[in-house]
């Protein structure tokens, strides 16, 4: 029995959410492999209902989990209060931290039909295939930080320590043996003393992977290459803050933000989870794209339980949707269908290539 959490989280998390389960359900009832998931209350809503964006009982659901699967995070009511004294991305933090997600690991990759919506030119993008290993639990995301009482200054500080520099690294760079063998490191190392450590530490790293070509880029430089040369990239390894930004300017070039999912990579656990966010101003309307979060349901089967057959069956049904079509208004906003006929539609296509 594998033990799933389920936090649907804000916003469109949970419409998208019930099509990933639809799937789930079909793989446990059509195979001898049972999932069994219990539903936690996070972000917005765990603040709605327990004052806590990542509430002790979600906390002891996800520790005694075997995977997490995760919505979205955020709501509009609390983006325009710096004031405001408890935020939901507190609870996404929190849980990062708590479980040791050491590692947010986010694919790139294109679809041919969705070229036209790129905002670069099709021959520029066309092709592009890269993973981005973002550290997710160190930097300045979690320095000690302070504002003065008088609010009139503030810090925030950026530190890494080898531990947490190496573990990623090794994970970057076995990925990489299994790709085109391109590792690019990502850092700001004419400037920032953290990305001086960067650079050492994965300097010595890779005299143990010397099939691996690694490159170094400043975070500057790389942030244009990803818009004029995004095919040159195989595996690209960053710092937490880096890594934020570039992700989100990586996805975007593809044209197809609602179909990207990630993994937030443990030792011990790790949580998969759509890269749009909570996308408030489509909440309720079944507008909402679930090919995001239908493929991160497919990373969790192969990356935490090894089911490679049903994790592709799942992205081939996927493909086969896009190929026929069946899509959701932010794919064509001409011809398109609601998230629940989408995810039906994808969940019928699975039942019929697992028989
Ligand atoms: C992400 C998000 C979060 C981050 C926010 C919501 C705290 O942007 O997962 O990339 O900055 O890590
Ligand atoms: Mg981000």
């Amino acid at each position: 029995m594998k033990k799933i959490a389920v936090l649907e989280g804000d916003g469109i998390g949970p419409e998208v959410m019930q099509e990933a389960l639809k799937i789930l359900d079909i793989i446990s009832n059509k195979t001898n492999i049972k999932f069994n998931y219990d539903k936690g209350l996070v972000g917005a809503a765990a603040i709605d209902s327990d004052g806590n964006p990542f509430p002790e009982s979600t906390k002891k659901l996800c520790s005694n989990s075997d995977a997490i699967l995760f919505g979205a995070i955020g709501d509009p009511k609390y983006d325009n209060d710096p004031k405001a004294k408890v935020r939901p991305e507190d609870g996404l933090l929190e849980m990062r931290k708590f479980l040791g997600l050491y590692a947010n690991v986010r694919p790139v990759i294109t679809y041919d039909s969705l070229l036209d919506s790129s905002p670069l030119k099709k021959e520029i993008v066309s092709g592009t295939n890269f993973v981005v290993y973002r550290e997710l639990t160190g930097g300045i995301y979690f320095g000690e930080k302070s504002i003065s009482d008088d609010r009139r200054s503030a810090y925030d500080t950026c530190f890494y320590n080898i531990d947490e520099i190496e573990r990623i690294s090794h994970l970057a760079f076995k990925e990489a043996k299994k790709r085109k063998k391109e590792l690019t490191l990502v850092d700001k190392a004419n400037v920032l003393d953290t990305s001086r450590l960067w650079r050492e530490v994965v300097q010595k790293i890779s005299i143990s992977y010397p099939e691996v070509k690694v490159s170094y880029l400043f975070v500057d430089n790389a942030a244009m290459k990803i818009i004029t040369n995004p095919t040159d990239f195989d595996v690209i390894l960053t710092e937490n803050m880096f890594g934020d930004i570039i992700t989100d300017e990586a996805s975007v070039i593809t044209g197809s933000l609602g179909m990207l999912p990630s993994a937030s990579v443990g030792d011990k656990i790790s949580l998969y989870e759509p890269i749009h966010g909570s996308y408030p101003q489509a909440a309720g309307k079944g507008i909402a794209n679930p090919m995001a979060m239908i493929l991160s349901l497919s990373m969790m089967l192969d990356l935490s339980f090894n089911l490679k057959k049903e994790s592709e069956i799942i992205l081939k049904s996927v493909e086969d949707a896009l190929k026929e079509n069946v899509v959701t208004m932010d794919i064509n906003n001409k011809k398109y269908l609601s998230t629940s006929e989408v995810g039906d539609w994808i969940s019928n296509k699975v039942t019929d290539y697992l028989v």
